[in-house]
């Protein structure tokens, strides 16, 4: 049975890093998605779907915006419930906080309550497609995957690898992350709408020999994504390059461990030598953007138009729980921030952009999802441009598109999230 929603529809056509804004948007102000079998079929103006479809049922959801459902390209399940752990940086901060919590999804119940929760936060916050990082025990990849299935959800995620400086309970072995790896990915790969990640943590946790069988591993699976951090703080920085003083840079190491192709998201990502810039250019591998972390955890600024301006894929991330917010909206603000500090004002559709399409790409799956777009798949989201009081009387005087969408951008939360469709269906 097909379905009609209406309201305003934003669409990409083209990409605002590239074009003007206004060129690279298609906005129906009285408009109309029609959806059948999980798929858009059409969008376009409410009148002509209504005349031409009148057997579709019929939401009709007002002045509220329709979009594509967020996308976030880098984010760590496992840390749903250290969100918002007061005072630490990176390295202090994964040994205070990151990897008592991390130690406690060899539990599988736990694994479990904790997977679901992170998904109806992410649901609430209108995140319908998510790449997270798992923790090293191959439970928590199947709570994670478990409760994504359970909800038609489109995902990916992976195993933790990690065998040095970490806790002995947290530590894998080169073989084992190899082997458990290999067998998650066989489980989940391509089952539903849910894919396998190769999920080295970043390189102080591994030995160059985990490396060597992740380079291998990710050989012998190339349709499989690879994600991993790079260049996110500067203590990490020097710690890289004492434990790998043969390689020139952080991505080298990387790189001499086969870890580089079109396939990595490369978190972070913040500072980068020309070199490195070139080379993840040349590789057609991805960056994800992770603002509220890279400001939470005194990471640094990353240079989002550089990375644009170099035809990087670059995807938006909240990297919960380093981020310090589910809300997508909130970190396309953080984002906005960073590069106000950096002396570059985004504009919305490129903020917008980076939180669906730029993330969609990313991870390779801009052809399914990530834009409101004949023969997508209908993961949409419905947002209320007066969500709040401070919201409303900032919007009612908006003249423009832009400007009745970006109050929303910088002050929204999930009350601004009025529904959420997954394949078509009403979360
Ligand atoms: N680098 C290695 N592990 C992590 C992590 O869990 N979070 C962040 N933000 N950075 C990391
Ligand atoms: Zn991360």
């Amino acid at each position: 049975m097909p379905q009609l929603l209406l309201g305003q529809t934003l669409s990409f056509t083209g990409n605002p890093w590239l074009l003007p804004p206004n060129e690279a948007v298609q906005h129906i102000r009285q408009g109309a998605v029609l959806l059948e079998a999980g798929n858009i079929i059409e969008v376009g103006e409410a009148e002509t779907l209504k005349a031409a479809h009148p057997e579709a049922t019929v939401t009709d959801h007002g002045q509220s915006l329709l979009m594509a459902g967020f996308v976030d390209s880098h984010a760590h399940f496992s840390q749903t419930a250290i969100i918002a752990s007061w005072g630490k940086r990176l390295i202090d901060w994964l040994n205070t906080y990151t990897f008592p919590e991390e130690s406690r999804f060899s539990d599988a119940a736990y694994a479990a309550q904790v997977a679901n929760t992170y998904l109806d936060l992410n649901l609430s916050n209108g995140i319908t497609t998510a790449c997270a990082y798992c923790t090293i025990h191959p439970e928590s990849v199947d709570a994670y995957f478990e409760a994504a299935q359970a909800r038609g959800l489109r995902m990916l995620g992976g195993k933790v690898m990690m065998d040095r400086n970490a806790p002995e309970n947290l530590r894998d072995t080169a073989q084992s992350g190899y082997d458990d790896s290999k067998a998650l990915l066989q489980k989940w790969h391509g089952k539903a709408r849910l894919s396998y990640t190769i999920t080295p943590r970043f390189a102080p946790t591994s030995t160059p020999a985990q490396l060597e069988a992740t380079g291998a591993l990710w050989a012998e699976h190339p349709d499989c994504l690879m994600q991993t951090h790079l260049s996110e703080q500067h203590e990490e920085l020097a710690w890289v390059q004492d434990l790998f003083p043969e390689h020139q840079d952080y991505l080298a190491v990387y790189e001499h461990f086969g870890l580089l192709g079109p396939g990595a998201i490369m978190g972070h990502s913040i500072y980068l030598s020309d070199r490195e810039w070139d080379a993840i250019r040349d590789a057609g591998a991805s960056i994800a953007h992770c603002p509220t972390s890279n400001a939470f955890i005194g990471s640094g600024l990353f240079h989002a138009t550089r990375a644009h301006a170099a035809g990087i894929r670059t995807g938006l991330a909240t990297d919960v729980g380093g981020g310090s917010s589910f809300s997508m909206l909130r970190t396309m603000a953080s984002a906005y921030e960073i590069g106000q500090l950096r002396g570059d004002a985004l504009h919305p559709a490129q903020l917008l952009y980076m939180a669906t399409v730029g993330s969609a790409e990313a991870l390779h799956i801009g052809g399914k999802v990530g834009n409101l777009e004949v023969g997508k798949e209908a993961d949409i989201i419905v947002i209320n441009l007066a969500s709040t009081p401070v919201i409303a009387q900032r919007t009612a005087r908006a003249d423009t598109l832009w400007e009745a969408i970006f109050p929303t951008i910088m002050l929204g939360d999930d009350r601004a999230i009025e529904a959420v469709y997954i394949a078509g269906k009403r979360y």
